[in-house]
């Protein structure tokens, strides 16, 4: 049974009345693209992204059993909650977890129960044009199933992860992609028997070689506010006139994909992997209103990159995300010529010389 249902949790056998968790949850990036929803953060296609490693969010979660004395009418009405933000209180960040709440509360019926501090930092700067909003749902879900376990001890650890990415992707979709394994499968698939629309799968056949430790540099290019969102940009696919196609061709590019990964063609690889990146910003380009998330050196890099790969034969490659930052892939064979090249040639194009090095990583830990 894959429904939603399946996550209404019956009644809880512990009662517990405080206690601390804390898990880091990585970040992901897509080689075959979400873009475009349905409602309930369903997505209208398949997506297949690399866990990172390096670029997580580690957030810990204390609660405390709320008096039910001090409510008038005995059912507390509200939730309650502090965030803190590197150690700070965040005021700002308040209204996306209420929603979260409200959206999950379903789910994990205890969350009016209890006050609930959240402590949450970023391994990689806030204002470095990286989301963390994957990263940073999955690690609050991974919390709350935490939660949900003391009161349910004989939960499966299947259950906990696959409720902890359904519940992360109520959060913001590509979180469901932030839980669990190294390469993660989003959305119903044909050729993956247990791919959903609710959660994340991990990929289920064994990853060809060339593949390990699969090195992600990403280079900031533009640290700034995106102009238009990721939620502003999935909606503008409904109306959108090569929407059908696009998702057609989403599932047509996870297929080939999928072969990729069990077989190591890097060539084919390189040209699913580019072709999705461009074909995320192409509908952008092509909506309307219409928009441009890619600045003049994220251009710069992509054809470095192909003057480059041209002339070295060399299998480096790019892909990017809903912004100008462009993520620059290659095996861990050529490591050192390719950063080599990223420092002679790329940094330039990089405001104030930032980039991130990363890599494909295991999915998230447990701290405690
Ligand atoms: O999870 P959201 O709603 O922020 O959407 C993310 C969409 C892309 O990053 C552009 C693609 C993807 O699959 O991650």
């Amino acid at each position: 049974m894959n429904t939603e249902n399946k996550f209404i949790p019956n009644d809880y056998i512990q009662n517990i009345t405080d206690g601390k968790f804390s898990w880091s949850a990585p970040s992901n990036i897509a080689l075959v693209k979400y873009w475009g929803k349905k409602n309930n953060q369903i997505p209208a296609n398949p997506s297949v992204s690399f866990t990172l490693k390096n670029c997580k969010t580690i957030t810990e979660l204390a609660f405390s059993k709320r008096d039910q004395s001090t409510s008038n009418d005995n059912a507390i009405s509200n939730f309650s909650f502090d965030l803190l933000f590197e150690g700070k209180l965040k005021e700002d960040f308040k209204p996306k977890i209420e929603k979260f709440f409200e959206r999950i509360e379903i789910y994990l019926p205890f969350l009016k129960e209890y006050h609930f501090s959240i402590n949450t930092q970023n391994t990689f700067p806030h204002s470095s044009g990286i989301a963390s909003s994957a990263s940073g749902m999955a690690a609050l879900a991974l919390n709350l199933m935490s939660v949900e376990k003391l009161l349910n001890p004989a939960m499966s650890d299947n259950y906990f992860f696959q409720k902890a990415s359904f519940l992360a992707r109520l959060g913001s979709g590509s979180a469901c992609r932030s839980v669990k394994g190294k390469v993660v499968v989003w959305g119903n698939h044909q050729e993956f028997s247990d791919s959903s629309d609710l959660f994340g799968v991990e990929f289920p056949n064994t990853i060809h070689i060339n593949f390990k430790n699969y090195q992600d540099t990403i280079l900031l290019v533009d640290k700034g506010e995106k102009q238009v969102s990721s939620t502003v940009g999935h909606d503008l696919m409904h109306e959108h006139p090569f929407a059908e196609k696009r998702f057609l061709q989403a599932h047509a590019n996870l297929s080939k994909l999928k072969t990729v990964l069990e077989n190591g063609d890097l060539q084919q690889f390189i040209e699913i992997v580019e072709s999705e990146a461009l074909t995320l910003h192409a509908m952008m380009m092509t909506s309307l209103p219409y928009f441009i998330l890619m600045k003049p050196n994220t251009l710069q890099i992509l054809n470095t990159i192909w003057k480059y790969r041209n002339e070295t034969k060399i299998p480096v490659c790019f892909t990017l995300d809903a912004g100008a930052n462009v993520h620059v892939l290659y095996p861990e064979n050529v490591k050192d010529q390719v950063f080599q090249f990223i420092k002679d040639e790329l940094v330039c194009f990089c405001q104030n010389g930032h980039y991130i090095c990363d890599e494909i990583g295991d999915g998230a830990l447990q701290i405690l």
